[in-house]
């Protein structure tokens, strides 16, 4: 039913749905596209819809519309924030890169508008090691998540030199290496997929490290039918959904991001009716957080 609506105000509005796989399953099912943070930034970049309505956290709306000034675009619950966002702090990389000389400051897409702004690149969870390790810089400030800026640089071979803030999701970071042991004693069968917002001695331990995108595409692509996945579980959905033959365990109780779950099929609705306020973004701040998601984009072409 809720789908029917959408169909017809979606048309009336010239709008896309964009949804990411943490958001509630029925959220999901109402979407043109479900996908990680990278891919919906490409979809959003390219789309001819004249309205954007982007199931997400506020950072993936906002980088919808940095990236299409000319767009409507809708987050349809403006107070859903992802924590780790606001972790690093605007000021401080900006003295990184007045005192540390050949330095890039990397930032996760993860982040708001001002950070994005001084930044030399944006980089998500599936382009973070390619681009970095590409940039010319000898000396990387990555911000803000330590946990997928520690898994780049023991990944990277260009041997650079990292500086960390300490950022880091709340729902990944508290995973441990103990919960690992026991989700493998109860299906032992099972192949462990991981997010590498995960701290590094819960990423040692898997067959797959990569963003959500890629954690269900190892899982449709195996030859195995069991899988512990250590990622929020709204990505449980579109596992079931592609695999249905196959199983999925969450790593850990309460691998929930709730600001995710605060978007609803109700408040999708409202949005392709255009009521609630679009994303602005002052065109200052907008203009210089668009010259690094594009590096971003030339990058992880
Ligand atoms: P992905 O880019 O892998 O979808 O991750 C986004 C995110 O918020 C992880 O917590
Ligand atoms: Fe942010 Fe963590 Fe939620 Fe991802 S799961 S949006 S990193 S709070």
């Amino acid at each position: 039913m809720q789908s029917i609506q959408a169909e017809k105000l979606k048309k009336e509005a010239d709008a896309l749905i964009l949804a990411h796989y943490y958001v509630p399953g029925e959220v999901q099912d109402m979407a043109d596209y479900v996908g990680d943070s990278y891919a919906l930034a490409v979809k959003a970049a390219h789309s001819d819809k004249k309205v954007i309505v982007f199931c997400g956290v506020s950072f993936m709306g906002e980088s919808a519309k940095i990236l299409s000034p000319d767009k409507t675009v809708y987050l349809p619950e403006r107070n859903a924030h992802c924590a780790m966002a606001e972790m690093a702090d605007v000021r401080e990389a900006e003295r990184m890169k007045r005192e540390i000389p050949d330095l890039a400051v990397v930032t996760y897409i993860n982040s708001g508008a001002a950070l994005k702004a001084v930044s030399d690149v944006i980089v998500t969870s599936s382009n973070a090691l390619k681009i970095v390790s590409a940039l010319p810089q000898k000396n990387v400030y990555f911000i803000p998540d330590r946990n997928l800026g520690r898994y780049v640089a023991e990944h990277d071979a260009s041997g650079k030199k990292f500086y960390f803030c300490e950022g880091h999701c709340p729902i990944h970071a508290r995973t441990t290496k103990e919960d690992v042991l026991a989700a493998k004693e109860t299906h032992p069968e099972a192949l462990f997929l991981v997010h590498p917002e995960c701290p590094a001695e819960v990423c040692a331990l898997a067959d797959c490290v990569g963003s959500t995108a890629e954690i269900i595409a190892f899982a449709r692509r195996s030859q195995k039918k069991q899988f512990i996945i250590g990622t929020e579980e709204g990505v449980l959905h579109a596992l079931k959904k592609s695999c249905p033959d196959k199983q999925f365990y969450p790593l850990r109780e309460g691998m929930i991001c709730e600001d995710m779950k605060k978007i609803t099929p109700e408040k999708v609705l409202a949005a392709l009716r255009g009521e609630v306020a679009p994303v602005e973004v002052d065109e200052r701040t907008r203009e210089g957080a668009e010259r690094a998601l594009k590096k971003m984009l030339e990058l992880a072409k």
